[in-house]
């Protein structure tokens, strides 16, 4: 059984724990695109880990842990959450790999993410998270990155950095007045990763295909969520690669035929952290009772994560461009104690009604919600295990989500830890 999951809101929306509950039933664990911009919370006992480039399978001891091609690379990132895992016990070395077609983020990258953050419009600000994803993308598809595979021949490596960083410190210097970066520096930086890093690195494509030959069970870790996918997302406001099921296959090299199933996950409300149009966020009252206590602030970044009704167009849209075959709706408990909840069913624009997501971001800027509105509960949640548990009005709730993403949900989460989670 290969299953990829995939966000299908703006990101956030509980893909670590579930990639953390799924891993059991797993052999592979696949991180496919986005780079450190991602933030996966996994928690369980005592322990808290935020995982931004391993994929969370990582903490179930035994799995493989795959960096695919599609993913940004930050050595130095990496080297940290490798460091963070084995002091808290957790042995990465010999079941975490990396693409050697991963795209290397260079300090560059960096520098260009949160200069132009810094020199555009206010209103033009897509509020990345300035790890250097979106400079670390265009160079890819500009075909001037560095790969990881490149560092095992140190010749050809610094001749490709040498004119890269030529091309590089020109726009660092004529747009930005920057005074650009030393070669000799990032050289000598890179090339101390150089032995550690390639110890992780193989071809991964090929590996992945003989695991699936082998009837290894694949599972795919996608980063960020559907509204933010390049193509399919809010774009401009939207990170620079496929968070959608695309992104999967691209991003790793299986084959769609070897897919069995896609999982969507989606929050029972909503949350978007960065700029860009959320038809369904709340009043500001509401935003801070649910970023307190849904603690909504940014796994990567800390900024409190904008907050509002669940948008049934957007989980639609997402059901259709991924295929989704399931649902996994988390964070239920969260909603426990409001009267009455707001579901966006559709959007009005211009005195029409919208039913699917309008991909032109005017028009979706100007799209407000049709809000169906159904009774609350006051029962806590975090300890329902079963079906039968839930309050009639949480069912009722979950059975409305279910019709209008046309989709059946089969995991309901109720608290951040492994165990609560109920399976449908
Ligand atoms: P990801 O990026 O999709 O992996 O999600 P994040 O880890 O960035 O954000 C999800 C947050 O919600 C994390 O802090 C989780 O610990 C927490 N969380 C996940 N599921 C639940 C749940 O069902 N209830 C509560 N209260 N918290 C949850
Ligand atoms: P996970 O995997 C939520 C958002 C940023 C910004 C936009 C572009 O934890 O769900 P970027 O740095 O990627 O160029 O920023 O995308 N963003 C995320 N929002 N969750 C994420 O990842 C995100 N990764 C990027 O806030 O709006
Ligand atoms: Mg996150």
């Amino acid at each position: 059984m290969n299953r990829i999951l995939i966000g299908a809101q703006w990101g956030d929306e509980g893909k670590g724990k579930i990639i953390d509950v799924l891993a059991r039933k797993s052999d592979i664990i696949v991180r496919y695109q986005g780079g450190n911009n991602a933030g996966h919370t996994v928690k369980f006992g005592k322990e808290k880990f935020v995982l931004h480039l391993i994929p969370s399978g990582i903490l179930h001891p035994g799995k493989i842990c795959v960096i695919g091609n599609g993913v940004v690379l930050d050595p130095e990132a990496f080297f940290e959450e490798v460091k963070v895992l084995e002091k808290k016990g957790v042995h990465v070395r010999g079941r975490l790999f990396v693409s050697e077609q991963a795209h290397l983020l260079f300090p560059y990258h960096r520098v260009a993410d949160a200069l132009r953050e810094g020199s555009i419009a206010r209103k033009e600000m897509i509020g990345t998270t300035k790890k250097g994803i979106g400079p670390c993308y265009a160079d890819k598809m500009a075909r001037i990155g560095v790969r990881v595979g490149d560092l095992k021949h140190p010749e050809y490596f610094r001749e490709r950095l040498a004119s890269v960083l030529r091309e590089k410190n020109q726009i660092l210097r004529k747009i930005y007045g920057h005074p650009g970066f030393s070669f000799a520096s990032i050289y000598r930086h890179f090339m101390s990763y150089r032995k550690s890093l390639l110890k992780f690195a193989v071809d991964t494509p090929t590996m992945l295909y003989e695991a699936a030959r082998k009837k290894k069970r694949l599972l795919f870790e996608g980063a960020q969520g559907t509204m933010l996918d390049v193509d399919h997302g809010t774009y401009p406001f939207v990170t620079s690669s496929n968070a959608t099921v695309g992104g999967a296959i691209a991003g790793s090299g299986i084959s769609p035929t070897l897919i069995d199933q896609v999982i969507g996950v989606v929050k029972a409300y909503t949350t978007r952290v960065g700029e860009g149009p959320f038809p369904t966020q709340f009043p500001d009252a509401l935003m801070k009772e649910i970023q307190r206590k849904g603690d909504e602030f940014g796994s990567t970044t800390g900024r409190p994560r904008r907050c509002g009704w669940f948008d049934a167009v957007v989980a639609r849209h997402a059901v259709r461009i991924n295929g989704i075959n399931e649902m996994a709706v988390m964070k239920l408990d969260i909603l426990s104690g409001l009267p009455n909840l707001r579901i966006a069913t559709a959007y009005r624009l211009n005195g029409k009604l919208w039913k699917t997501y309008p991909s032109s971001i005017y028009e979706f800027s100007n799209c407000r919600p049709v809000y169906e509105t159904v009774p609350g509960w006051k029962e806590d949640l975090s300890l329902v295990r079963r079906w039968k548990d839930f309050p009639r009005a949480a069912k009722r709730y979950l059975e409305r989500l279910e019709e209008l993403m046309e989709t059946p949900i089969r995991i309901v989460s109720v608290g951040s830890k492994r165990h609560q989670t109920v399976f449908l």
